[in-house]
């Protein structure tokens, strides 16, 4: 496996391209097979998920082709499977974005139940009940989602009692062939839903109120191949200007969407940070100070992001102050701290509420990654504490982060890739 080795104490400063977001290039490669013919999908960011999505429905035989770097188009005309197996499913839970296109383009899908994973429980009933509110058949045997529909999904009024964003873009997809008109209630509003839904509009869909919590959707008959450009991802603009802040350094991020920011931004204006915002740039200046300790609470959007709480915890673990970090989406998304205490952070867990006391004490240490913001906040700790640290299981990292060593090394981090094989 391969691990970090990062020699820390070091001030980042300059500029960082940012990727294509992994949260809505997932499901927009899961729109693919709502249509024949194909999707040509630009901005895809180079990631492990990625990689494991385009296996997957090439699995089913949809024919994918790369050109260049960030380019692929996808073409479902050839599909003869319509399964998601456990080996895929089990590595990567947004698996489960391909029953609702499958079971609407093709009356039927069987895809493996997602496990648990390391932050929690994270069940699908509200994939399963939407689905079946539209008219499908679902059983769950032999841990497989196992859905069919005769004809055409139908319309259907879903609300969903607990914000969902996967769940919403199941239903979403699935909605655009359905016969009638679907309304999604309580709908999550991240921009990766709007993104998708722009993608599913420009594939010939009928959507109003993408972005907003009542989504209505009017089927159409057929989806037609269209092209579409990944929105930035506000998770990896977001890791890297709380890395510049807790460093005391002047970071600007290009090819990203300052609009999408505003709960972040916010934070660290709070930590003392100056904020210069153009039309796809963001530039954080920390004038050489170290940034204030800021409490934060995890909600849906446009509300602070739980993929965002390990680097602010990273963050508040060197700042000035005591802080209070609530996480209220997964219940067990703290794994992060234990690893951080190891570094001499000041932390105390009480439930789904941390305090963190910020320290100027804390060295690097060997430490192990458990899931993929945790990961980045431990390589956002080492690079800005006195010391050497060894990170471990960094695969999570490759999941979500296209090339994060290099980009960090090209604002002055000193991080450097120990291959398994080396
Ligand atoms: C997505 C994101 C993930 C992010 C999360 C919350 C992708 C690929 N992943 O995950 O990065 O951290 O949103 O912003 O977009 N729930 C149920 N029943 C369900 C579905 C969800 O109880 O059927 C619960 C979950 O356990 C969790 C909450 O709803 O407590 C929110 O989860 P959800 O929004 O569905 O997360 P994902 O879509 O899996």
């Amino acid at each position: 496996m391969d691990k970090f080795l990062i020699e820390g104490g070091k001030c980042l400063r300059g500029e960082v391209r940012v990727s294509g977001a992994k949260n809505a290039a997932l499901p927009i490669i899961a729109a693919a097979l709502l249509v024949k013919g194909p999707l040509v999908i630009d901005n895809m960011p180079a990631l492990q998920d990625v990689n494991t999505m385009l296996k997957l429905i090439e699995s089913m035989g949809v024919k994918i082709e790369r050109r260049g770097d960030m380019l692929v188009s996808i073409d479902a005309s050839s599909i003869d499977s319509h399964k998601a197996p456990y080996e895929l499913v089990k590595t990567m839970r947004a698996s489960i974005l391909v029953l609702g296109p499958l079971l609407a383009h093709f009356g039927e899908a069987e895809v493996s139940l997602p496990g648990g994973c390391a932050i929690g429980s994270r069940p699908v009933d509200l994939h399963i009940r939407g689905l079946e509110a539209m008219g499908a058949n679902i059983v769950v045997e032999e841990g497989y989602i196992r859905a069919t529909m005769d004809g055409r999904l139908k319309g259907a009024k879903i609300f969903f009692d607990t914000v969902t964003v996967t769940g919403t873009e199941n239903i979403l997809m699935a909605a655009t062939l359905a016969e009638g008109q679907t309304i999604i209630e309580n709908a999550a509003k991240e921009p990766e839903v709007t993104d998708l839904a722009e993608c599913l509009v420009s594939m010939g869909a009928d959507i109003s109120g993408a972005g907003t919590d009542t989504i209505i959707i009017n089927g159409v008959d057929a989806l037609h191949s269209a092209e579409h450009s990944v929105v930035p991802d506000r998770i990896e603009t977001g890791t890297f200007l709380v890395a510049a802040a807790m460093s005391g350094g002047k970071v600007t991020t290009t090819a990203t969407k300052p609009g999408i920011q505003e709960a972040v931004l916010q934070k660290l204006i709070e930590a003392g940070a100056s904020i210069e915002i153009g039309e796809d740039w963001i530039t954080l200046d920390m004038q050489g100070k170290r940034p204030k300790a800021v409490n934060i609470t995890t909600a849906p959007y446009p509300a602070f992001p739980t993929d965002m709480q390990a680097q602010f915890a990273a963050m508040n673990c060197v700042a000035e102050g005591v802080s209070h970090v609530k996480e209220t989406i997964f219940e067990n998304r703290f794994m992060h701290m234990q690893e951080m205490i190891r570094m001499g952070a000041k932390i105390l867990i009480d439930g789904n509420t941390a305090t963190i006391e910020g320290s100027t004490q804390l060295r690097g240490a060997p430490v192990m990654a458990t899931d993929l913001r945790a990961s980045a906040s431990l390589v956002m700790l080492a690079l800005v504490v006195e010391g050497e640290t060894l990170i471990d299981r960094i695969y999570h990292i490759d999941r979500g982060y296209e090339n994060i060593e290099e980009k960090f090394q090209a604002i002055g981090g000193k991080i450097t890739r120990i291959s398994a094989n080396h």
